[in-house]
C-alpha cells in the first residue's frame, strides 16, 4: 500500500497587511495586549474594497503555486479537498469554484470538509486513505480562509478580531514510490460537547428565514468564542495526539525534525512544544505575521518552512491541530 507523500506545497497572502495598531484604530486594543496574550504582529486581509476575493480565490493562487512546486498540470489531479470555515457561499462548497477557476477537467470530483482548524489533519487522512487505496492518485488538498469579512472589529468582538488573517495554502499528494517517504501516520478527533466554545451561529438552517436584517443587526453572524476554554483543551489535545501519534509508531519526541502546531496562539503553540520537550530548532511558528489563518495555517506554515530549507528528505515532520467543533489530531510524515 502506497502512503501518500509531498509532492509539491505552495501559499497565497493577500497583500494588505494589517498591524496591531491598524486594529486598534478601530477598537480598544493594544499592540503590547496583542503581543502579550498571542504573539502576534502582523496579518493579512484581502483588500475588500478595491479587490474583493473569497476564500475560493485565494485557493486558487495557492493551488496554482502548488502544482507548479509540484511540476503537476491541472489535467493530472483526479481529486481536489478543500477545507474552510469561510467559504465563499452557503451552498455549493468552495471546492468547485478552485475546479473550475483552475481549469481542473470536469467529471474530477471536489470535496469539502467542515473542519475548521483541524481541516488540513482531517483532509490529509482522508487523501492518505485514498491514495493507498489506490482510488485516487493525485490529490490537491487546500486549506483557505477569508476571516476579515466576517468580524466584529466593536470592542464586542475584539477578543475574536485581533487573532484572525485571511491566507491559503495547497499540497499536491501523490503515491510515493519510496517506502521510505509520504505519511506514517494521522490520528483525528471530535468532541462535539464543545460545538458552542467557538462557533458562528448565524446564517441557520434551523432559522426561517434564514437570514433576517435584525440577526444581522443584533451581530449574529460574527463568531463567538469562548478564548479561556478553547486555550486550556487546545493545550492539552494537540500534545496528546503528537504523543498518540509517537506511540502508534515506536518513535519519541527526539525523532521529531519538525513540529507545526496550529498556528493559533504563540503562547499555544508554546505550551505545546514544553509539553513534548521539543527544542525551539524543533518547532516552526509563523503566526507572528499571519495570525490564526484556520484551515490554511498548517500548509502555510509548512510552505514557509520549506521554503526556508527546514526540511530534507527523510526528515520526521510532524503536525498537529486543534479548533473549533472542537476537533484535533496529528500526523508523522516522513518527507
Ligand atoms: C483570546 C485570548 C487571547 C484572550 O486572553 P485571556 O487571557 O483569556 O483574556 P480574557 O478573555 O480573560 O480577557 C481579559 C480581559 O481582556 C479583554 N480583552 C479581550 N480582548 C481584548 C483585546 N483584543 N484587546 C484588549 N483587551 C481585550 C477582556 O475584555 C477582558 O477584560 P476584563 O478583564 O475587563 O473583562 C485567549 O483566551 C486565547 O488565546 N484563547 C485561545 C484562542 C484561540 O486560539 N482560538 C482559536 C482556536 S483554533
Amino acid at each position: 500500500m502506497p502512503n501518500a507523500a509531498f509532492l509539491g506545497i505552495g501559499h497565497y497572502l493577500p497583500e494588505k497587511v494589517v498591524s496591531n495598531d491598524d486594529l486598534a484604530q478601530l477598537m480598544d486594543t493594544s499592540d503590547e495586549w496583542i503581543q502579550q496574550r498571542t504573539g502576534i504582529k502582523t496579518r493579512h486581509y484581502v483588500d475588500f474594497e478595491n479587490n474583493p476575493m473569497g476564500a475560493s480565490d485565494l485557493a486558487t493562487l495557492a493551488a496554482k503555486n502548488a502544482l507548479d512546486n509540484a511540476q503537476i498540470t491541472t489535467d493530472e489531479i483526479d481529486l481536489i479537498i478543500y477545507a474552510t470555515l469561510s467559504p465563499d457561499r452557503f451552498f455549493p462548497g468552495d471546492a468547485v469554484f478552485v475546479q473550475s477557476k483552475l481549469g481542473i477537467p470536469a467529471g474530477v470530483p471536489a470535496l469539502d470538509i467542515r473542519n475548521q482548524c483541524s481541516g488540513f489533519i482531517y483532509g490529509l487522512n482522508i487523501a492518505n486513505a485514498f491514495i493507498q487505496s489506490g482510488q485516487y492518485q493525485k490529490i490537491l488538498l487546500i486549506g483557505s480562509e477569508v476571516h476579515s469579512t466576517g468580524l466584529d472589529f466593536s470592542n464586542k468582538g475584539r477578543d475574536v478580531a485581533v487573532i484572525f488573517g485571511d491566507g491559503a495554502a495547497a499540497a499536491v499528494l501523490g503515491p510515493s514510490d519510496d517506502p521510505e517517504r509520504g505519511v506514517v501516520h494521522v490520528n483525528m478527533h471530535a468532541d462535539g460537547r464543545h460545538a458552542d466554545e467557538l462557533h458562528c451561529p448565524y446564517p441557520s438552517s434551523a432559522e426561517m428565514p434564514r437570514a433576517t436584517p435584525q440577526a444581522i443587526e443584533e451581530g449574529r453572524h460574527f463568531p463567538l468564542m469562548n478564548g479561556k476554554n478553547v486555550f486550556k483543551h487546545a493545550v492539552s489535545k494537540m500534545p496528546e495526539s503528537v504523543k498518540e501519534a509517537l506511540n502508534a509508531t515506536g518513535l519519541t519526541s527526539e525523532d521529531i525534525k519538525l513540529l507545526i502546531p496550529h498556528q493559533a496562539n504563540l503562547r499555544i503553540a508554546e505550551m505545546v512544544q514544553r509539553r513534548l520537550k521539543l527544542r525551539d530548532d524543533q518547532v516552526f511558528n509563523n503566526i507572528q505575521k499571519y495570525g490564526n489563518t484556520t484551515a490554511a495555517s498548517i500548509p502555510l506554515a509548512l510552505s514557509e518552512a520549506v521554503q526556508e530549507g527546514r526540511l530534507e528528505k527523510g526528515d520526521l515532520l510532524c503536525l498537529t491541530a486543534f479548533g473549533a467543533g472542537f476537533t484535533w489530531g496529528a500526523a508523522l510524515i516522513r518527507w
